[in-house]
């Protein structure tokens, strides 16, 4: 199995990360649309072409399977990907409602969702759990996380006044989606603001337990070939996956 992750930067390799832990795959590629980033701000035919577009550079790799490990891609334009490619693609989306409603038994629970800006307005994750029964929801665009971790700010003032910011009024929730993919690498400090008594909702494992279900995949590449691509400077981006996927 090939598998092509697609993410808008360099947020997509918190799943890639998953990939590894559970060696799904015997080889990743991995593009990242580093010149164009962030998309979160951006308009839904922005996001649209952007991801066809995506679809389109993964064309020339013989793959299997798309990933699209952007929650702001996966929320607006799956339909459009599926459509122009040519194997399946499948996106963090649906994942990370799947695990959601595997990990949340009571329908009344109280659930947190947390994303960029264009994530949020699309209502896709509030779509998904509504119609699997879930209307105890809560949303909020909390897109300054994603600066704040690319600039590896993991911890300090700067990282706890942007919690406070956008959580001061917030009541603990039973689950919290973290509805971008940058946001997994503020797991702890998250999770902490809440008194480490919320579950949280990771993109890449959604993905790993959404694969094994629905392609029933298994655990058994021990040592898969990585290709990093991005649209600028590529060699800042395989520099960050270093850091990330093995040192952090
Ligand atoms: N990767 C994006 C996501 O998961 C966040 C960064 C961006 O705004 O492009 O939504």
């Amino acid at each position: 199995m090939k598998v092509g992750v697609f993410d808008s930067g360099i947020g997509g390799l918190t799943v890639v990360k998953s990939l590894l832990k559970h060696k799904l795959f015997e080889e990743i590629i991995y593009f990242g649309d580093t010149a164009r980033v962030p998309y979160g701000s951006k308009d839904k035919n922005t996001i649209v072409r952007y991801g066809i577009e995506a679809v389109e550079f993964f064309k020339n790799f013989d793959i299997d399977l798309i990933i699209v490990a952007c929650n702001t891609v996966s929320a607006y334009a799956l339909e459009e990907m599926r459509e122009n490619a040519s194997c399946p693609v499948i996106g963090v989306v649906e994942a990370g409602v799947l695990a959601t409603a595997n990990a949340v038994s009571k329908k009344s629970s109280n659930i947190f969702i947390i994303g960029t800006k264009a994530t949020i307005n699309s209502k896709a994750y509030e779509h998904g759990l509504k119609n699997l029964g879930y209307n105890c929801l809560s949303t909020k665009a909390t897109p300054l996380f994603v600066p704040l971790v690319e600039e590896e700010i993991f911890e300090g003032a700067i990282l706890n006044a942007a919690l406070e910011h956008y959580f001061k009024d917030v009541t603990t929730p039973d689950a919290l989606i973290l509805g971008c993919t940058h946001f997994p690498l503020l797991e702890k400090q998250i999770s902490k603001y809440f008194e480490n008594r919320t579950m949280l909702i990771h993109s890449g494992d959604a993905i790993v337990e959404y694969l094994k279900e629905k392609f029933t995949l298994q655990e058994k590449f021990e040592e898969p070939e990585l290709k990093f691509f991005a649209s600028e400077n590529p060699e800042s981006l395989r520099k960050t996956a270093q850091k990330w996927l093995y040192d952090k």
